[in-house]
């Protein structure tokens, strides 16, 4: 708790481009948490060299994922939204929760495995104990809630163990954090195969919207969207494509999917289609255009930054002297 508030972290990192699934999965029920929640927005930069990066685009990458985490609507007086690698506790408090975590526990990952098959030339000790790192970004802050995906799940669970293996030594030190189940909000599937999640790393282009994507492109995508041949836009697990459509399209309007259903009744697909493309777009729309005008306000994004990384530093440097007491290191002397 911070205050009366409970305390909530979340981070992405800025490697490829956010899709239209990041935006309805993740940052649009992040909107609605920034009254309710203390929150911490990571832009996780420390995370993203387990793989190999090239720094110049990683740096903008990175500027462009904090940037719009604000034209999506988060507050940064409100909102904690910083980089990782600007507060030093996180690879602080990582070494030390390094030391609290079993090289059999990390071998269980499936992340990791995934991870190794894919970078097989690369297969660094740091991409070993990424969930580490992320459980310090976690317990850094005393954490009540971490909004995840599915995948993350595994993540959070390790986070759990090492918060109370360290727990049960040294006393209440770390607060044992929750995943936080936002309102089931629609899982956005690839355009190309409806059975795929819509990925930020899938290699097909059309198989995404990202949210960068102008007007046209957004309408072209949408109107080579896989569906199927039955000709009849219904809410069934069959039609898998038409159903992702009318999720999408739900959550552009706010209306229901039988509503959807209803009104497109007897219409072919390719109305369905280019409606759909224009509610996406609209929606879109109001956040390109606040990204285009912050991307050129440097001196007010660089103060963001400054002014943020100095907020969460003041709280990691609390939990982190009380850990360094903890294990046993000297006090410093001022
Ligand atoms: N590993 C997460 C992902 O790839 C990103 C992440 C890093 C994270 N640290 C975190 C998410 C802490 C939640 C909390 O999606």
């Amino acid at each position: 708790m911070l205050g009366d508030k409970k305390v909530l972290f979340s981070g992405m990192q800025a490697t490829g481009n956010l899709t239209l699934g990041n935006y309805i999965g993740a940052l649009k029920n992040w909107l609605t948490l920034q009254d309710e929640f203390e929150t911490f927005y990571c832009v996780v930069d420390l995370h993203s060299i387990t793989v190999r990066q090239d720094p110049a685009e990683l740096r903008s990458r990175a500027r462009k994922l904090l940037t719009l985490y604000i034209a999506a609507g988060l507050d940064p007086e409100k909102n904690c939204i910083y980089y990782q690698s600007h507060v030093s506790g996180h690879a602080e408090l990582s070494w030390i929760l390094n030391c609290f975590t079993y090289m059999g526990e990390l071998n269980r990952m499936t992340q990791f495995k995934d991870k190794a098959a894919k970078h097989a030339d690369n297969i660094n000790a740091g991409l070993f104990t990424y969930p580490v790192l992320m459980a310090a970004d976690i317990l850094l802050y005393q954490a009540d809630v971490v909004p995840v995906g599915k995948d993350q799940l595994q993540h959070l669970e390790i986070t759990r163990d090492i918060a109370q293996r360290f727990n049960a030594i040294y006393g209440d030190v770390f607060t044992i954090p929750e995943p936080y189940i936002g309102k089931t909000g629609a899982k956005i599937m690839s355009l190309q195969d409806p059975e795929k999640k819509m990925s930020k790393s899938d290699e097909n282009p059309n198989a995404s919207i990202y949210l960068m994507d102008d007007k046209d492109t957004i309408i072209r995508k949408f109107k080579r969207a896989v569906t199927d041949s039955e000709a009849n836009i219904a809410y069934n697990d069959e039609q898998k494509g038409i159903h992702n459509l009318i999720d999408i399209y739900s959550v552009c309007t706010g209306k229901t999917p039988d509503e959807v259903v209803s009104e497109f009744a007897g219409k072919g697909y390719g109305d369905f289609k280019l409606a759909v493309g224009e509610s996406v777009a609209d929606m879109l729309a109001p956040m390109q255009a606040r990204f285009a005008e912050l991307e050129k306000d440097k001196a007010y994004i660089d103060s963001v930054i400054k002014n943020n990384a100095e907020k969460a530093n003041y709280f990691a440097q609390k939990t982190l002297r009380k850990v360094q007491k903890k294990v046993g290191f000297p006090e410093k002397i001022r």
